[in-house]
């Protein structure tokens, strides 16, 4: 029986300023609008500023949220940064958050689930605050994918992007956001989607030792649209619902051809999905708080609603979550959680 005692009471999110459009890459590498387009749904991602790192991004969504939501996080107790792009290899960017935001008394890790970071951060959120550990998580899917692209590669640098999301998950005695999760991983994979400037043989074949994401796209691309269909009906299963009852469907934004064939698999509407590829890219942990944050944004979220979140990608990784959604706007009275 899943119980929880977590709730996400509040939103935000955060993207730089400098777009890299298709036409900018067509400049670049031998490509055009229409392929990409066609291929993966993208138009243009945005592009961290030189001087601007993970943990900035981070910040500033959570500075985004504190405005909208007038949350305070001066009494948060843990930060977890769901990241595959760093600062540093140590300090963790979560400790790097910690300091900038000047939070006092909160523990903070970094973790690492790729694309599938942010959901994973959410259901470890979830249950420390439920296990009585923990009473107020910032948990935030931040990345700068452009420091670790290899602009070279164009079967790969036409997708990721830079940007970031955070919510705020606190105790809720009666009120719990989450319903159900279905986690999984497929080590053996892993080889399709690396970066790697450490390892010398971590595979069976010769590995590549640039320091930029290696992607074999075809084999992710079908490992995703045959495990995801399957996890999300264990997430409804677990939940003791049925699709029908899930009002927007927010997958990692990695490809829309990928999304509508795990759509189509699944027997889901495409209309009834929310995704943030089209202006953003594929930017990793950040794409399902981007695209969240932009469903409630447009109005599209409400109060009520079900959402079923998935992420899936690198390690090969995938984490979904079933969740009630009840945030309240700025100004409004907040019910007692
Ligand atoms: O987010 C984390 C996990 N990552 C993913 O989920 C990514 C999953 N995979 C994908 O999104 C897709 O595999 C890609 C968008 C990365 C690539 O699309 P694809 O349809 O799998 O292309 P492909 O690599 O199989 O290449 C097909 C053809 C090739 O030409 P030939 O051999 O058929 O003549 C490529 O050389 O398209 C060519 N091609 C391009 N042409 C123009 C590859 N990249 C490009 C390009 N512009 N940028």
């Amino acid at each position: 029986m899943y119980s929880s005692k977590a709730r996400i009471t509040a939103i935000g999110s955060y993207v730089p300023e400098k777009r890299l459009t298709n036409d900018d890459l067509e400049r670049l590498i031998d490509t055009n609008d229409e392929w990409i387009s066609k291929r993966t749904g993208i138009k243009e991602r945005r592009i961290a500023h030189e001087d601007e790192y993970t943990s900035d991004i981070g910040c500033k969504a959570v500075w985004n949220l504190m405005e909208r939501f007038e949350k305070s996080v001066e009494d948060v107790d843990m930060i977890i940064v769901c990241t595959l792009t760093p600062d540093f290899n140590t300090p963790s960017t979560a400790a790097l958050v910690q300091a900038k935001l000047g939070i006092k008394n909160a523990g903070a890790i970094d973790l690492n689930a790729a694309c599938a970071g942010f959901t994973y951060g959410l259901h470890v959120a979830n249950g420390l605050i439920t296990a009585g550990l923990h009473k107020k998580i910032l948990v935030i899917g931040a990345e700068t994918l452009s420091r670790i692209t290899d602009y070279e590669d164009r079967t790969t640098c036409i997708i990721f992007g830079d940007g970031g999301g955070a919510v705020l998950v606190e105790y809720s005695e009666n009120q719990p956001s989450f319903l159900s999760a279905h986690v999984g991983s497929a080590g053996e994979k892993g080889k399709n989607l690396y970066v790697s400037n450490l390892s010398k043989q971590m595979f069976e074949e010769e590995i590549i030792n640039s320091g930029k994401f290696v992607q074999n796209g075809r084999e992710v691309y079908k490992w995703a649209v045959t495990t995801v269909p399957k996890g999300m009906e264990s997430v409804m299963e677990k939940a003791n619902l049925a699709m029908s009852d899930v009002d927007w469907f927010i997958p990692h934004s990695a490809n829309l051809r990928m999304i509508e064939s795990i759509c189509d698999k699944a027997d889901f509407s495409l209309g009834k999905t929310l995704y943030s590829l089209v202006e953003f890219g594929n930017t990793s942990a950040a794409t399902i708080p981007l695209s969240l944050d932009k469903g409630v944004l447009e109005g599209k979220i409400k109060n009520g609603n079900k959402l079923l979140l998935y992420g899936f990608g690198g390690g090969l990784t995938h984490a979904g979550l079933l969740i009630d959604w009840n945030i309240w706007d700025k100004g409004s009275e907040t019910p007692a959680l």
